[in-house]
């Protein structure tokens, strides 16, 4: 086909599969899942639109060029040699990033200084000024994969990780990535079917997840910047026909509830509910999760509560168990996931689980679990599914 490209979406481990699948719907080909990672191919329109779409992704890389290398020098001149003038001029900022393994480079940063240098030397050479230098906030940022003598050079499409939607005005201090809890609804199977309700929701990242999956709002809907947005060669004609082609839905049926023990997370749920103009679908209260009740039954109820980790809870194993019963008890006839990266407190909570992922919520390994929650011993299990399936 042509006009085709080589790209690498990345993510965190695990979410890989279903990365690959979004990639694939949005016309990807040769999808291949790869170690946090998945490589595809596709035309320019793909690369728009996997930033724009994706909810799993937390980056896409262009590929520009691939080489091998026996020694510094041979790494300098192929980087010299990539016409970096084509997306960038000596006015925009860079930054470099290296990944290696098993290779001739001690360090990523070293592979990374002598990338940037490349690039700068050339661009001195055809202008007489070499690009600054810009580690925070770079406008053009270049990717560089090495392995063994191999390396291969990607322009980063994204800029910022993708996770940042861009309706997070204020940062809850133990926030879930955006990323994990977009996954997180999607492995829950909820498919905007019953209300949805997060008891323990902080800034309100999974209950804004959540309504965008059930709106059809795209993941990157709120945002404004992207690294594609200073190359030289960005169509913004062609973005804004993407753009435009959302199907985002006016309305669904179900209501979304949150509710905090904390009013000042409360108030931050609530900006960043605003400024995701979904105030009129999610509703938010002062409460207590272990006297919080559903309005309908059945519901789903999703939260990350407290891991000890960034948030200090006094007894967190009796705290969870309080959280198991509160569950039983108010919540029958729904179904409930928790993520959490205390292994040890999860156990506590004294349900039986029917389904269990690993995630990870950044650096914190976590699990993910899913009750089916009914009144009773585990002996009415099989009628209360029976009862719910028919
Ligand atoms: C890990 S944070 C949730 C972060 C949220 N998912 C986000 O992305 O912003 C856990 C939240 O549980 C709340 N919490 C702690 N104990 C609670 C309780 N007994 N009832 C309700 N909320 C509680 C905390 O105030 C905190 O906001």
């Amino acid at each position: 086909m042509e006009n085709t490209q080589f790209y690498v979406a990345k993510t965190f481990a695990g979410i890989e599969p279903l990365l690959a699948d979004e990639l694939a719907a949005l016309g990807a080909r040769n999808c291949k899942i790869l170690s946090r990672s998945v490589s595809f191919e596709g035309d320019m329109d793909l690369m728009y639109k996997a930033n724009y779409f994706c909810r799993f992704a937390l980056r896409i890389l262009w590929l520009q060029k691939k080489f091998t290398f026996t020694n510094n020098r041979q790494f300098y001149e192929q980087i010299f040699d990539f016409p970096a003038e084509k997306f960038m001029g000596p006015d925009n900022t860079l930054a470099v990033h290296a990944t290696i393994a098993d290779t001739i480079f001690k360090t990523p940063l070293y592979a990374s200084v002598l990338a940037k240098d490349a690039v700068c030397d050339r661009f001195r050479d055809l202008n007489g000024r070499r690009p600054s230098v810009d580690k925070e906030n770079p406008d053009v940022q270049l990717h560089l994969h090495v392995y063994k003598n191999e390396a291969q050079l990607f322009l980063d499409s994204s800029g910022e990780s993708l996770h940042k939607r861009g309706y997070k005005v204020m940062n809850h201090p133990a926030p879930i990535n955006e990323v994990v809890a977009a996954t997180m609804i999607k492995l829950s199977g909820w498919k905007a079917d019953c209300d949805f309700i997060d008891p323990m929701c902080g800034g309100g990242t999974i209950l804004i997840e959540a309504a965008m999956q059930a709106l059809n709002i795209p993941a990157g809907f709120y945002r404004r910047n992207y690294g594609f947005g200073y190359w030289k060669n960005f169509d913004a004609e062609r973005w804004r026909e993407i753009r435009k082609s959302a199907a985002i839905k006016d309305d669904v049926s179900v209501d979304f509830y949150g509710s905090d023990i904390n009013p000042r997370f409360l108030d931050m749920a609530e900006t960043n509910i605003r400024k995701a103009r979904l105030e009129d679908f999610i509703r938010l209260e002062k409460r207590d999760m272990r006297q919080a009740k559903p309005a309908r039954i059945p519901s789903l109820v999703m939260m990350n509560p407290p891991y000890g980790e960034r948030l200090a809870v006094d007894d967190l194993n009796e705290f969870y168990s309080e959280i198991g019963d509160s569950l039983k008890n108010n919540f029958s006839g729904c179904r409930a996931f928790i993520i959490s990266s205390d292994m040890d407190a999860l156990k506590h909570i004294g349900l039986k689980a029917n389904s269990k992922t690993k995630l990870f919520n950044g650096p914190l390994e976590c699990r993910f679990m899913g009750y089916d929650l009914f009144k009773g011993d585990h002996k009415n299990y099989a009628t209360h599914k029976k009862n719910r399936e028919e």
